[in-house]
């Protein structure tokens, strides 16, 4: 039995298993033996065979079973997980300034109950010109300004007032509708201009007599200062467009130096931030409504030039280089994406 000590390996174990107790083992063997033992000796013999063979198996059966507890335990240690060790950081994205921009504005028009409607960019000039009564030799139309596509059959939206014309076309008023996207002019990359830049279309349109320029104030008064805060102020100028009468254009006052006149205002103390005006009855009847039985507003601005402001950027060609150091200024402008 010194084989089985407390030290005896897999292999010594299995070696004296199979050497006492295997089918061609030692005690199997006096057990075969036992025909030649004398009758009455038999007995005694028998139980001592049994007593060793089971003192035998026990003894296997613990050193095994301390022989798994210790490989347990070993492989245990070695795997160990130290929970203490930082996580892998993983690098995560953020949403565009430009973006949270967007969705915010758009957030402030959901809340006063309008409809988020997308619009294409490719558009023809019908829809882009036309049924928004521009004159056929208005300066708008002209190439300098409006980029076309393939044989100049079509072109790329030059703003997004061809929302107003695409979604009055399939449905009906009461409508109260915004139609953000991306507009395309032949413009100057600039501190203050892209060729390519964001808008925000709105109109709500009802019966006559629902929907008047009280409306159209109080809607965009309320806009602006959701937006840049409530000690803003906001006043409405005539102005002129061809889809709209009578036309304003909207200002705040400067959020640089609070209406006292910087360089950045050009010392007026105001910043013009949108277009708007009542819808002009030829744009209605473009659309097939009749302007003596529907009447609405709209409105249009784009979202880099406030955007400027928001974040305190001075030149919009940052937006669009996508410098992550610049961008990772921005990460959560809504406190939504991180
Ligand atoms: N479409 C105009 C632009 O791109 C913005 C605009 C002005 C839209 C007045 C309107 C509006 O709907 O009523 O400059």
């Amino acid at each position: 039995m010194s084989e089985l000590s407390d030290s005896a390996t897999d292999e010594q174990i299995e070696a004296v298993r199979v050497r006492v107790l295997g089918r061609a083992g030692e005690l199997t063997e006096i057990m075969r033996g036992m025909r030649n033992v004398p009758h009455e000796e038999r007995p005694a013999m028998g139980q001592l065979v049994n007593q060793i063979k089971q003192q035998v198996e026990t003894r296997i059966e613990q050193l095994k079973g301390a022989l798994k507890q210790a490989e347990l335990e070993r492989s245990l240690a070695e795997q160990r997980i130290d929970v203490t060790l930082p996580g892998m950081s993983i690098r995560r994205g953020h949403i565009h300034p430009i973006t949270q921009m967007l969705e915010r504005m758009l957030d402030i028009f959901v809340s006063m109950g309008f409809e988020i409607e997308m619009t294409q960019d490719i558009e023809d000039d019908f829809h882009n010109f036309q049924a928004l009564n521009f004159p056929p030799d208005h300066p708008a139309r002209e190439m300098q300004d409006t980029f076309t596509v393939d044989d100049g059959s079509m072109l790329l939206r030059s703003h997004t007032s061809n929302g107003q014309i695409r979604v009055m076309e399939k449905r009906k008023p009461p409508l109260a509708v915004v139609c953000p996207g991306r507009c395309f002019r032949r413009d100057e990359v600039s501190v203050r201009s892209l060729p390519m830049f964001t808008q925000i279309e709105g109109f709500m349109v009802d019966e006559a007599g629902k929907v008047t320029l009280a409306h159209l104030k109080g809607v965009l008064s309320n806009f602006v200062r959701a937006l840049f805060g409530a000690d803003v102020a906001v006043r409405f100028r005539s102005s002129y467009f061809p889809f709209t009468e009578p036309s304003v254009e909207v200002d705040m006052s400067c959020v640089l130096c609070k209406g006292a006149g910087c360089r950045v205002c050009k010392h007026t103390g105001w910043t013009e931030i949108l277009g708007a005006g009542m819808i002009h009855p030829n744009v209605l009847r473009a659309v097939k409504l009749d302007p003596e039985a529907y009447q609405g507003f709209a409105f249009g601005f784009g979202v880099e030039r406030p955007a400027l402001l928001k974040l305190a950027v001075n030149d919009m060609r940052l937006f669009v280089e996508n410098d992550v150091r610049f961008l990772n200024q921005f990460p959560a402008l809504s406190g939504g994406a991180q």
